[in-house]
């Protein structure tokens, strides 16, 4: 058998061969990804909108001064009674953006593998928690689980449970819907960090919190896709007098209009965020990330498992990457705050920095150079074989380039991992590989999925 038949072979007995209730419901949106440039939105059209978070921030500006684009980032977001994640769906073809475990279900199947993967390869465990940082709509947990399922045989003696980490009252309601079909306890005990708690269609027990400190101790396997974009940057910009930090203020010539200003002087953010061999004129440092790449790493050191971090992202090289996106377009991040997301790209360097080597880091890998090692072509061949549907082969043509293709989704995101040291002692991978091509690497995805 050729290498591509056995892994032909592979997949097809790992994923089977039908297609997948979920495939059916959906289609891809053309060319709408959450990350792309369009046209900036009409900022004439837009002004006229005069939001509660802008009037709040309004007084808080008017109160105490100047803020920073983090606490502006925090509010717009997250604020409790009026943030963007907290009260719609912003997801999908009507929304604001689509993200891949949207686009099509192979992205999540494969990364369902890749959890396998890990699990067998740190030995299976005995339990197995599953922790989804920001899970959107929780389309990628169901997508893991239904790959969990179908391994049931390779997986029956281990525990698993999933814990989902999510500020949203509103996704949290359709995760729950997705995963569970509707059937969740909401009478907790006051005393517990779970806000709410279900049971999978397999019978997977899952749990809501707000933090993840709030996840029990445990061999666990962490996922964040598109999570940590959505974390407050702070802004800072080289100038003649040194280096000052972006502040947003309200317009005096617009006095219903924010507008970004330097502050007039040198603060503890720049002495502390700024690093002596710092060769930009612009930095955008993420402090929240780094906490909480902290805690992942110190949890993988001491109870083992794996994280799977996958966003748009750069290594440490990129300047002004804060924008916001309305309707699948470009919008102005200081125009209607609360009606559009906000994002920046994320630093892998500063993640990496920010293990501060408890754990080893891999990648970022492009995402099409790791669903081609975690065997994407295989899986559509597998199923666009199964289907004399021409609608479905459309549809699937059409996720896999939107995932795959260098100038949609295929280079812009990437993938990087945090294992536990011993997890790489005995190979000759690299830690902190950046350019996995040339290396033979036993983690799937970051090489070729070798399945034993
Ligand atoms: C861009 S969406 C990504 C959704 C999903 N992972 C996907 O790829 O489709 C960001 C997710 O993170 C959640 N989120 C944002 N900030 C959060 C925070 N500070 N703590 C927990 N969840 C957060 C949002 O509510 C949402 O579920």
């Amino acid at each position: 058998m050729t290498r591509l038949a056995a892994r032909r072979s592979l997949l097809a007995a790992v994923l089977g061969v039908s297609w997948q209730q979920r495939l059916l419901g959906h289609h891809v949106v053309p060319a709408a990804w959450r990350r792309q440039c369009f046209s900036a939105g009409s900022k004439a059209e837009d002004s006229a909108q005069v939001t509660p978070l802008l009037k709040h921030l309004m007084f808080k500006i008017k109160s105490t001064g100047p803020i920073t684009v983090a606490e502006y980032m925090r509010e717009v977001l997250t604020n409790p009674v009026k943030g963007y994640y907290m009260h719609h769906d912003m997801l999908g073809e009507r929304g604001d953006f689509v993200t891949s475990p949207e686009i099509s279900q192979i992205f999540g199947e494969l990364i369902g593998i890749w959890y396998v993967s890990e699990w067998m390869a740190t030995g299976k465990p005995k339990t197995l928690q599953l922790v989804e940082l920001g899970p959107g709509r929780g389309t990628l947990t169901d997508d893991i689980l239904r790959v969990f399922n179908q391994l049931g045989s390779l997986l029956n003696k281990c525990d698993i449970s999933v814990h989902l980490v999510e500020v949203s009252p509103k996704l949290s309601e359709i995760q729950a819907l997705t995963l569970t079909g509707g059937k969740i306890e909401s009478e907790l005990d006051v005393t517990s960090p779970v806000y709410m708690k279900g049971i999978s269609k397999a019978g997977i027990p899952i749990f809501w919190y707000q933090e993840l400190q709030d996840v029990p101790q445990g061999t666990s396997f962490y996922l964040a896709h598109e999570f940590f974009d959505a974390l407050p940057i702070h802004k800072f910009q080289r100038t003649e007098q040194g280096w000052r930090e972006v502040l947003i203020d309200i317009d005096p010539k617009a006095p219903d209009q924010l507008r970004f200003v330097l502050a007039p002087s040198a603060t503890p953010a720049t002495e502390y965020f700024i690093q002596d061999k710092e060769e930009r004129d612009h930095v955008e440092v993420c402090p929240d990330a780094g906490i909480l790449i902290q805690r992942l790493a110190c949890r993988i050191q001491e109870d083992g498992g794996a994280a799977l971090i996958a966003d748009y992202g750069h290594n440490g090289n990129k300047t002004d990457t804060f924008r916001s996106f309305r309707s699948h377009q470009l919008h102005d991040a200081l125009i209607a705050p609360g009606t559009a997301d906000l994002t920046a790209d994320v630093d892998f360097s500063y993640l990496r920095t920010m293990t501060q080597g408890r754990v080893a880091t891999l990648g970022p890998l492009k995402q099409q150079e790791f669903l081609k090692n975690m065997g994407i072509d295989v899986r559509l061949q597998v199923l666009l074989q199964n289907s004399s549907d021409t609608a479905m082969h459309k549809h699937l043509l059409q996720g896999y380039d939107m995932l795959m293709n260098p100038k949609k989704m295929g280079d812009r995101f990437h993938f990087f991992a945090l294992l536990p040291h011993q997890r790489l002692a005995h190979s000759d991978q690299k830690v902190n590989l950046q350019h996995s091509k040339s290396l033979s690497a036993p983690v799937a995805g970051f090489g070729e999925l070798i399945w034993k």
